[in-house]
């Protein structure tokens, strides 16, 4: 009973997600698994929902009202989701950027700077390395942040005035406090970022600090940053705007919905895989409620939901080894440390959301070192495509996934870049090559070019 209870705490602060061998608890993963299964039929509408809209909790189904009072996990610990009782077809989309979806969203408008419409790259030379059918890139750091954490901030500081809360918060590895930060002042609200002290590239912290935020650095990992958090929101110091929060991920399902209609616009055809970095799992979990909720209102056939494919660092890896292992839980990573300090995160707390995704649709995760890392974020700027160190893993990840004949030749793959160049000028230098020292005169450059 006690292992019992531990364990249910442990959930309660979405952390490790963990399921003895026990017969209950064995039950209720199956549930897990029901309620985010492929072929689920769309959702009724419980009598909590306000206009077609409503939270539901993943493990054990309970509704809640979506905005009557801040809520972000359920009472048995599960994770929630938004759930809506109109699901839109393709045809429901109509203006730019992440808006354009308003009828997958819970508003018609949020705080908004605007965000969305990023670029879906072609690279030929890589495609022709990689030898596959398609090969894109759906560069993320062109949000006006710089990262795709602007599709989540634009509807959840939205949310955050429809609950007329104080003070907006999260942890940040970096990016989501550079979006929280211009999403607040744009709002006129106050913000609170947790740092983990000295593992933050520089434009981010520069970002939190010219927005305005304020800013602790916390001496600890990020994992460390998200417990405090959690503390202080759940005794309602402030409103958490981390991938718990459901509402974020609402807004980070249109990335899932550019790629399908960037695709189709140019091949005719939905791409067949998506390979993304992996740190918390909020894009992955987004990226497959998407897919889901296309089923589900007929715009999308299982067939053809792309194969959702994560890639970590392998000095933070924790899905990996859960997928790797079969495992239906992660165990949280004390120590991690990877060059790509973005995904440095040793407790993916969607887990739960994304696991299914990843086996539902047929997909894998794959750990990559620093140095196919920083190889990948060289090739992708040697097409112009300039990203930070997490996203580049998407391209070193499916280039060891194609090695190993897990990605076909046949296959039209979107790499997910989330975060831009700039983003870690430390990284982007130290992957570049050196600036060479010239004297002051046109001869003397000339005599240096000719050496
Ligand atoms: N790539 C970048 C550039 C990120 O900043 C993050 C997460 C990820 C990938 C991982 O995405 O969590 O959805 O799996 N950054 C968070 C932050 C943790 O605080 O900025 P995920």
């Amino acid at each position: 009973m006690i292992t019992l209870v531990a364990l249910v705490a442990v959930v309660a602060r979405g952390n490790v997600w963990v399921y003895p061998a026990d017969f209950c608890l064995r039950g209720a993963f199956a549930s897990v698994m029901d309620s985010l299964s492929l072929d689920e039929p769309a959702p009724v509408a419980p009598d909590v929902a306000g206009d077609g809209v409503w939270l539901a909790c993943i493990e054990c189904g309970d509704a809640f009202a979506p905005f009557e009072g801040v809520r972000y996990t359920c009472d048995c610990g599960g994770l929630l989701e938004v759930r809506y009782a109109d699901l839109p077809t393709f045809e429901d989309f109509e203006g730019r950027g992440v808006w354009r979806y308003a009828a997958a969203l819970p508003f018609d408008v949020g705080v908004t700077l605007p965000e969305g419409d990023t670029p879906l790259h072609r690279v030929p030379d890589l495609e022709d390395e990689l030898g596959v059918e398609a090969l894109r890139v759906k560069h993320e750091g062109m949000n006006p942040t710089g990262a795709f954490k602007d599709r989540g901030m634009t509807v959840g500081v939205r949310v955050a005035q429809e609950l007329d809360v104080g003070r907006l918060a999260c942890a940040s590895t970096g990016n989501t406090s550079a979006a929280l930060s211009a999403y607040g002042a744009r709002a006129n609200m106050e913000t609170l970022v947790l740092l983990p002290a000295g593992k933050v590239a520089a434009g981010k912290v520069a970002q939190a600090s010219l927005h305005g935020a304020r800013i602790l650095e916390v001496d600890g990992n990020f994992d460390t940053c998200l417990d405090i958090v959690q503390d202080l929101a759940m005794a309602g110091d402030a409103y958490l705007l981390n991938s718990l929060n459901p509402f974020r991920l609402e807004g980070q399902k249109t990335i899932g919905l550019e790629i399908l209609e960037g695709f189709r616009d140019d091949y005719g055809t939905f791409p067949d895989r998506i390979v993304l970095p992996v740190g918390n799992a909020g894009n992955t979990a987004a990226l497959y409620k998407c897919f889901r909720e296309l089923v589900q209102s007929g715009a999308l056939e299982p067939s053809e939901v792309p194969t959702l494919t994560g890639v970590q660092a392998e000095g933070a890896a924790p899905m990996v080894e859960a997928v790797r292992e079969g495992n239906d839980e992660v165990q949280r990573w004390e120590d991690v440390e990877t060059r790509a300090t973005a995904i440095r995160i040793g407790n993916p707390v969607n887990a739960p959301k994304a696991l299914p995704g990843i086996r539902e649709t047929g997909g894998t995760a794959v750990a990559v070192s620093d140095d196919e890392i920083t190889t990948a974020q060289r090739d992708l700027a040697g097409e112009g495509v300039g990203v930070e160190p997490a996203s580049a893993a998407s391209l070193a990840g499916a280039r060891k996934l194609r090695d190993d004949g897990v990605i076909g030749s046949d296959e039209r793959v979107a790499l997910l870049t989330t975060g831009h160049l700039l983003k870690d000028p430390d990284a982007a230098a130290a992957a570049g090559g050196d600036p060479e020292q010239v004297p002051g005169t046109t001869e003397g450059v000339r005599a240096h070019l000719e050496d």
